[in-house]
């Protein structure tokens, strides 16, 4: 099973295909998915410190560059499937901005 890293955090398993926005909510790690898993918000924002995923496509693609001026390797974790080990670090918890989560994804 690939390990995620959430920096500042913890180590853990997941099942390969699992959601990343996913395996860090259940790993008890405070992150945000305000329109639910749907590439709308991009508050599940994560940076991949390191670990490969596959570049954007369709919706995601889109979001990330209608806001423009990020970084590369930012990316939204709701669109993403962990399929190898990831080192992630978490941009928007619901802690920080006092907003609720949101809608959870679905699997
Ligand atoms: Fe909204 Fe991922 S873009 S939860």
């Amino acid at each position: 099973m690939p390990t995620v890293t959430v920096e500042g955090e913890k180590a853990f398993e997941v099942e390969a295909g699992r959601k990343l926005v996913l395996a860090i909510e259940d790993a008890g790690i405070d992150i945000m998915h305000r329109c639910g898993g749907n590439a709308r918000c991009t508050t599940c924002r994560v940076e991949i410190v390191a670990g490969d995923v596959p570049p954007p496509e369709g919706d995601e693609a889109a979001k990330l560059v209608a806001v423009g001026d990020l970084p590369e390797n930012v990316r939204l974790s709701c669109q993403i499937r962990v399929e190898n080990d990831l080192w992630v670090n978490v941009l928007q918890r619901s802690s920080v901005t006092g907003v609720a989560p949101g809608t959870r994804p679905v699997d």
